[in-house]
């Protein structure tokens, strides 16, 4: 008498077992790192809410380009701390911007290490949205104006096609500095569109664009715009990134970037969306990316901290469930530490 017949436990018997018929397999191979370039030279400094990040001069995250290279990670995503901001996003375009800056000397110093460029403006705007501002109310000044007066709907507007040609701009200076990647994380309407576009006129007609496709608007953001500097001074981003209540309207964004143009499509957040990742695995044969933000990061490092969990197998098992969903690039600050382990 044999009971039951169905043992699945037989494939569980020791790691050899578990090993021989694993269906998904973690790799530093398709790992993206990501770097908050800033001024200055020997500039290594912590960020508080993301232990083991750095803001790092340009001479420092050479140094850390090399490390993630040697450590077989294909690619680092390059993030700016700019001198200065102002209503222009400056810094996102000029020449000399320092993204553009750390990219001309780590394709130069690290060969090989793919550049990808995260294009956004809220980092170079002094008032920190991704876009081009308008107030709609009247006797307001957007700089001048608090936070509580601000927050109103319809006191201010992301104008979005005056957005895109500082979007295309930084797009192409990027592709001047050497980006190999260029990827648009600001959730305007139509700027894969206006970023083909102007990479094309330019000669840059071989450079991929990964489009941020379906970037939620997300409380999980919190400890980056600690890193990046970049949180708006009024208001919220719920009116041009997703709310995160909508699975076929993350598939109507993801239609439309490949529509314009996008050859790679990035989910983010990564473990809060895992349907939406699985969801777009299922609808389009393009290469997925999953995008494990900083307080994904920042929550298994405090409680990992506190001994409340195991840090590298929680690390682990979150990258797991990223591909088991269907992401086959991560971006994730984990990067480095699964490396190490995988080795
Ligand atoms: C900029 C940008 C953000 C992230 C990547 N690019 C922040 C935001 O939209 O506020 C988040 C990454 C992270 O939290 O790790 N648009
Ligand atoms: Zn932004």
């Amino acid at each position: 008498m044999s009971f039951p017949i169905s043992r699945p436990r037989r494939l569980r018997k020791n790691e050899a077992f578990r090993s021989l018929v694993r269906e998904t397999r973690l790799s530093p191979a398709g790992f993206v790192y990501p770097l908050f370039v800033c001024p200055g030279e020997g500039v290594r400094k912590e960020v508080r809410s993301m232990p083991g990040v750095f803001n790092l001069s340009v001479d420092e995250a050479v140094k850390e380009a090399q490390e993630v290279k040697s450590l077989g990670i294909p690619s680092v995503i390059l993030f700016g701390l700019p001198e200065s901001k102002d209503e222009q996003a400056t810094g996102a375009w000029a020449e000399d911007g320092i993204v553009q800056q750390a990219a001309r000397v780590i394709k130069r110093e690290v060969p090989g290490l793919l550049l990808m460029g995260d294009v956004c403006l809220c980092e170079y705007m002094s008032h920190g949205h991704c876009g081009i501002v308008q107030k709609t109310a009247t006797n307001r000044s957007v700089g001048a104006a608090s936070t509580a007066q601000m927050s109103g709907v319809d006191e201010y507007e992301i104008l979005n096609d005056e957005s895109l040609d500082i979007l295309a701009k930084t797009a192409v200076s990027q592709a001047r500095a050497g980006m190999d990647i260029i990827a648009p994380s600001d959730m305007m309407d139509g700027r894969v569109a206006a970023i083909r576009d102007a990479l094309d006129d330019e000669g840059f007609e071989n450079i991929p664009i990964l489009a941020y496709a379906a970037k939620f608007a997300s409380g999980f953001y919190g400890p980056f715009r600690e890193a990046a500097d970049s949180a708006p001074a009024f208001g919220d981003r719920r009116s041009y990134q997703m709310d995160g209540a909508n699975l076929r309207e993350a598939m109507i964004e993801i239609e439309l970037d490949l529509e314009e143009g996008a050859d790679m499509i990035m989910v983010k957040p990564a473990m809060p969306y895992l349907d939406v990742i699985s969801e777009a695995r299922r609808r389009y044969d393009v290469p997925l990316a999953a995008y494990q933000v900083s307080g994904e990061y920042a929550m298994i490092k405090a409680a990992a901290q506190n001994n409340w969990i195991d840090h590298d197998r929680v690390m682990l098992e979150s990258l797991q469930s990223i591909q088991r969903a269907g992401a086959s690039i991560i971006l994730t600050y984990f990067a480095k530490d699964v490396a190490k382990i995988l080795g």
